[in-house]
């Protein structure tokens, strides 16, 4: 019998956590980001390396996560290990990740694939990113192929946030205009043979909306072409807009014009991934930002364990479309809070779908610490830490108490975390996939 005062979720709800090639793998040489890690000096605090070598340890990886409860692994397949050179796909890197799929499998963890993750081959952000006109149907192209080559996984994002740039891009700018700043970006478009804008996080508007909802259609197609019977969608970054009194006209612009916008254009699709971390609030004197005096988490946002239900309820009102939360999740080293945040977050999407939200499934970020972008290896939003020189993993309490709802397909209740044994779970294997 489940405790009385545990909040069950649907049947068939998934409980997944998730990571991108780029943060866990390692050695993803071949891709625009490494090459702009590489510069002096760079825009990125520091080099990915070697990551978490997910790329030799997924087989290990999974079988921890399944050892936990924890169902579903949404990770990503890397454009640049697939198409190095354009033209030249890789049988050996497309063999490779349909042994991840099938070592999810194996291990009864269903496989949640994204298709692009941030990054790049080299060869098309040379070419201009997402901003060459050609990108839509290169990136369709890539999807076709990958599609083709990979069966077993029942759900696939085709683009990871493709609305972020709307928001983050100018600030960005902004944050370079000075002498460093301009260094930065000088050594990074150097690499890139052209503007700073032919990396993804720094794409201007007007590509997003043109070529970027082009390529996940176009995706989206080729991915259905292959396999007919695959839910298939775009993932989002949605901010919990709020706004004070008085404010609620620059609240409402922006929601348009960062996420409106991309929301209209996928409405009917089979799902939209929505992926929230904070909440920010329209202010009076027209700025936007955290709350006075809230509690802040490493990442500097506002510690906002109900921004997930909020953006959900808004999206759905607005698209009538399936939601998977996609991301959410806790930076900081307090491990507790993490928990707590956890716990906060999914009684909060229990309200939202008795209300009537139709939320399939919460993909918690991350499954480890990893590469956080231009931050390196500084925020920690993991439920199992890394010991990056001899690339152990250590399973937070977190982690074990996520598994825990999984398992019991609820939140709250009198559950305790159980201890979990690292070595236990895994499948002893010293290296492989
Ligand atoms: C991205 C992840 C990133 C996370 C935490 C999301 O924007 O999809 O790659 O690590 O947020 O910042």
């Amino acid at each position: 019998m489940p405790p009385a005062d545990l909040k069950s979720f649907p049947a068939g709800f998934v409980w997944g956590a998730a990571t991108a090639a780029h943060q866990v793998e390692g050695g993803n040489v071949h891709c625009d980001s490494w090459a702009l890690e590489h510069v002096t000096p760079s825009l990125f605090r520091e080099p990915s390396g070697d990551a978490i070598d997910q790329y030799h340890r997924f087989g290990d990886d999974v079988a921890i996560m399944a050892g936990l409860g924890i169902a579903a692994y949404r990770f990503s397949i890397e454009w640049a290990r697939i198409e190095p050179e354009e033209g030249f796909f890789s049988t050996a890197a497309l063999g490779r990740y349909q042994r991840c799929i099938d070592a999810c499998l194996n291990r009864g963890v269903e496989p949640v694939l994204t298709f692009h993750h941030f990054t790049l081959p080299l060869w098309q952000a040379r070419r201009g990113g997402f901003t060459d006109p050609e990108f839509a149907d290169r990136f369709a192209r890539y999807c076709e192929r990958a599609a083709k080559a990979l069966s077993g996984f029942k759900t696939a994002c085709t683009i990871n946030e493709l609305n972020l740039p709307l928001f983050i891009r100018e600030g960005f700018l902004k944050r370079q205009e000075t002498e460093k700043g301009r260094a930065r970006v000088a050594a990074a478009e150097a690499v890139l043979g052209g503007s700073v804008d032919h990396h993804f996080l720094f794409t201007p508007r007007e590509a997003i909306l043109g070529q970027g909802l082009a390529a996940h259609a176009k995706g989206r197609d080729a991915i259905k072409a292959a396999h007919p019977d695959v839910q298939v969608g775009v993932t989002f970054a949605v901010q919990d807009e709020q706004a004070e009194p008085g404010a609620e006209a620059l609240r409402d612009q922006r929601r348009q014009d960062f996420y409106g916008v991309c929301l209209d254009a996928v409405k009917g699709d089979d799902f939209i991934g929505v992926q929230t971390y904070t909440r920010v609030v329209a202010k009076l004197d027209g700025t936007v930002g955290p709350e006075a005096g809230h509690p802040r988490t490493v990442m500097g946002y506002e510690d906002r364990p109900q921004a997930i239900a909020q953006t959900c309820r808004w999206v759905w009102e607005r698209t009538g479309t399936p939601i998977l939360v996609t991301e959410n999740g806790w930076a900081g080293d307090d491990d507790h809070r993490r928990r707590a945040f956890v716990d906060e977050a999914l009684s909060e999407l229990h309200g939202a779908i008795a209300d009537g939200v139709d939320i399939r499934g919460y993909f918690y970020w991350s499954l480890f610490d990893n590469y956080e972008w231009m931050a390196g290896y500084g925020p920690k939003f993991g439920l199992i830490g890394v010991d990056r020189t001899t690339q152990q993993r250590q399973i937070k309490p977190s982690a074990a108490a996520y598994g825990e709802i999984a398992r019991a397909n609820g939140v709250g209740g009198a559950r305790s975390a159980k201890v979990v044994d690292v070595e236990a779970l895994s499948s002893g294997a010293p290296v492989g996939l």
